[in-house]
C-alpha cells in the first residue's frame, strides 16, 4: 500500500468507527475516538480507551495522560505525529470505568484493521487492558518494559509487542512514573530489533531497494545495514547509547 492508500483506508476505518453502535458504549459518547497519527509509521500505541477529553474531541490522548504520553515521547526525541496512537475500545466508557471484555471484543475489529493497515514494527500497549490484548495472560508488574513478538491475529502480522505502565498510572505514583520513562527508553532498541526480524522477509519482496537516507548516527548504520541484509544477528545484542536518538523519519 502507497502512503496515500494506507490514509484512506485508515480515513475509512475512522468513519466507521464514528457512527458504529456494535457495544452499549456508543449510547454516552460524544464523540467516537478511532484514534490518529503517521499513516507510514512503524509505532503503534494501545490505550484502554478514551476518557473525558478524549470524547469532547474525538482524539486520542489529549489530556494529563496524553501530555505525560507526549512528554515519555519526547524523551526519546519522537513526537506524537510520528507514531500512530490509538485504544482497544473507541468509545467512552461512563465514569471512565474500565472497559468490559464484551465491548473490548465488538470493538476489536476496528483495532485489527488499523493495524493491518499500519503493518507497524511495534505495537506499544499502555496499560492492562491494552495488554490483555496482546499479551493474553502477562501481568503488568512482570512485563513492563518488555517486548515478544506480537500475535498476527491481532492484525499486526510481523511486529513486536512491548508493554508500558498506562501513563494515567504514573500520574498516580512517582515511582511509576519513573519506571515508565525507563522502560520507555527501552523502545528504541526494541525498534531495531523490529527491523532485523522484519528486514529478511522485506528484502526478497524488493531485491532491489537502496537504503533512502544517508545514515547519519550508529544506529542508522546499523539498521540500514540490515535493511540491505548486511548485517548478522549481532543485532540481538546491540546496547543503544542513551544519549543517541533513532529517528522514526
Ligand atoms: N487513556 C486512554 O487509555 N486512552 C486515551 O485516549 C486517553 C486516556
Ligand atoms: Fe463500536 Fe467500539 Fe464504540 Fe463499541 S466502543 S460502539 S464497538 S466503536
Amino acid at each position: 500500500m502507497t502512503s496515500a492508500e494506507r490514509q484512506a483506508a485508515l480515513e475509512a476505518v475512522a468513519a466507521e468507527v464514528s457512527a458504529c453502535t456494535r457495544c452499549r458504549l456508543h449510547t454516552g459518547r460524544t464523540k467516537a475516538v478511532p484514534g490518529e497519527g503517521h499513516p507510514d509509521t512503524e509505532v503503534v500505541f494501545v490505550g484502554e480507551g478514551p476518557g473525558f477529553n478524549e470524547d469532547r474531541e474525538g482524539r486520542p490522548f489529549v489530556g494529563r495522560a496524553g501530555n505525560l504520553l507526549v512528554k515519555m515521547l519526547g524523551s526519546i526525541g519522537w513526537r506524537r505525529d510520528e507514531v500512530f496512537i490509538t485504544n482497544v475500545v473507541k468509545c467512552r466508557p461512563p465514569d471512565n470505568r474500565d472497559p468490559e471484555p464484551d465491548e473490548i471484543a465488538a470493538c476489536a475489529p476496528y483495532l485489527h484493521r488499523q493495524l493491518e493497515i499500519l503493518d507497524p514494527a511495534v505495537v506499544v500497549t499502555l496499560g492492562r487492558h491494552s495488554l490483555g490484548t496482546f499479551m493474553p495472560g502477562a501481568r503488568i508488574s512482570g512485563s513492563h518494559g518488555t517486548f515478544r513478538p506480537t500475535d498476527p491475529a491481532t492484525g499486526a502480522r510481523n511486529a513486536l509487542t512491548y508493554a508500558l505502565y498506562h501513563p494515567a498510572a504514573a500520574l498516580r505514583s512517582t515511582e511509576v512514573e519513573r519506571q515508565s520513562f525507563d522502560d520507555v527508553a527501552g523502545i528504541p532498541a526494541a525498534l531495531i530489533e523490529a527491523r532485523a526480524r522484519r528486514a529478511p522477509s522485506e528484502a526478497t519482496i524488493t531485491p532491489t531497494a537502496e537504503p533512502a537516507v544517508e545514515p547519519t548516527t550508529e544506529q542508522e548504520l546499523v539498521s540500514v545495514a540490515i535493511a540491505t541484509g548486511a548485517a548478522d544477528d549481532t543485532i540481538e545484542t546491540l546496547d543503544l547509547d542513551p544519549d543517541d536518538q533513532l529517528p522514526l523519519f
